[in-house]
């Protein structure tokens, strides 16, 4: 039997963690043992709790019961959390998600005391460094053992950093393993989508119409702490909605229902609130958030994952950020990069508006990521 330590803090590394969850339950339960932590760094019941319970991830052990704060402060704090549970626990190895403060500090915590790390979303790049997760990412990929990347873009990435994506096994922190496995955020959806058909009321509890709104979330700090860039955004949707009577649907993370008021003017938001086709809504769970992008008409997001749930849904999207690290979106033509500039916002809209063909090929795997993650690590152990 091989201990996990199952790393989770973010809402999206909740999401990720319950397929990795499910698929030991279901395959693995005689081989791994999956001891989950949470950092703490999400934790309003709607941004946490809700996940945990309603994807079945594994009951966490462990909360550090971080909060927010600083960078430093919280993933320092982290980091002093993790070190004394990964020496108590004595993991074969610990399991980080994407590119948070909490991958970070896993990263830095167990690399030091030699626990060997898989990294799952590796290699992954928007080669702006002046977003944190970014710098997150980096670190952790280059202190990790198993390097899982979702897109043969990651694999590419991680090569042209001096990995050698050849490599043989055994692995080690000196010989790490790169491989290619696919989407586990895909084995959501696919695992998930069916079920959220059956629990989820979210439709008729807002009277939406089915394919016939737009869905937008923005959390990004670039967006949220530039009052310019946040109202850019907002007229922009105001402006889109009013002219062409279109539907918005906005659940909105925490950050930005705080800095909402203080970065648009008060003009705008005078309108925003006045408008019947603009909702604002607390954040959603995760079987809502699904029938909110699979009968959407569009999503204009700034989130990482829900780029991407967008294409799984075959749903055009527009990035409201400068680069992706999600190039296939935007190779594809499913996805326009807009940045928060109006123009192109509006531009984005229209264009997809137009198009009759649009097309959605296959490019997150088979929905078994996560079981080729965990056969895969019970190889190297
Ligand atoms: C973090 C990640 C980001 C990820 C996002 C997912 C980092 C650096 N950023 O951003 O990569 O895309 O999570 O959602 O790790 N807050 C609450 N309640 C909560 C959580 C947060 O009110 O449960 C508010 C607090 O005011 C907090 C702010 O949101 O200061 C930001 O939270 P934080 O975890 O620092 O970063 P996110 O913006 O959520
Ligand atoms: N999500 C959700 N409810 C919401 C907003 C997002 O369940 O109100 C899910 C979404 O479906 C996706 C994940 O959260 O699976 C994305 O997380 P987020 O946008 O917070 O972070 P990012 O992916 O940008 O790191």
């Amino acid at each position: 039997m091989i201990k996990i330590l199952n790393i989770i803090g973010a809402r999206p590394q909740i999401i990720k963690a319950a397929a990795i969850s499910r698929a030991i339950k279901n395959h693995f339960q005689n081989e791994m043992e999956d001891v989950v932590l949470h950092t703490g760094q999400h934790y309003d019941d709607n941004m946490s709790q809700i996940f945990i319970n309603e994807l079945q991830v594994s009951k966490p052990k462990y909360n550090l019961g971080i909060g927010s704060g600083s960078h430093g402060k919280q993933t320092a704090s982290m980091i002093s959390g993790l070190e004394e549970i990964i020496l108590k626990e004595r993991p074969d190895y610990v399991f980080a998600y994407g590119d948070t403060n909490s991958t970070l500090a896993v990263s830095i915590a167990a690399s030091k005391i030699k626990i060997p790390i898989v990294h799952i979303e590796a290699g992954l790049r928007s080669f702006n460094k002046n977003m944190p997760e970014e710098i997150n990412r980096i670190m952790c990929d280059h202190v990790s053992t198993l390097l899982f990347s979702p897109t043969k873009t990651g694999i590419h990435n991680l090569k042209n950093e001096g990995f050698k994506v050849e490599s043989k096994g055994p692995y080690s922190f000196n010989n790490p393993g790169v491989f290619h496995s696919g989407d586990v955020m895909y084995d959501n959806t696919v695992y998930f989508s069916k079920v959220a058909e059956q629990n989820s009321k979210i439709l008729t509890k807002l009277k939406l119409e089915r394919n016939n709104f737009i869905l937008l979330t923005v959390h990004r700090d670039h967006n949220t702490d530039n009052p310019e860039k946040l109202h850019s955004i907002f007229n922009s949707i105001q402006e889109i909605s009013t002219s062409f009577n279109v539907q918005f649907v906005i659940p909105l993370h925490p950050r930005t229902f705080k800095l909402l008021n203080l970065n648009i003017s008060p003009d705008l938001n005078n309108k925003i609130s006045k408008n019947s086709l603009i909702k604002i809504i607390e954040p959603v769970s995760f079987f809502d958030m699904i029938m909110l992008e699979k009968y959407s008409l569009m999503v204009f997001t700034d989130s990482g994952g829900v780029q991407k749930e967008a294409y799984f849904f075959e749903k055009p999207c527009i990035i409201l950020r400068p680069e992706t690290e999600w190039v296939e979106l935007v190779e594809s033509g499913m996805a326009i990069i807009t940045d928060t500039n109006e123009t192109k916002i509006k531009e984005g809209f229209q264009h997809f508006i137009n198009s009759s063909a649009l097309v959605f090929p296959s490019i997150f795997g088979n929905a078994k990521a996560s079981e080729f993650i965990c056969k895969k690590i019970l190889e190297n152990s």
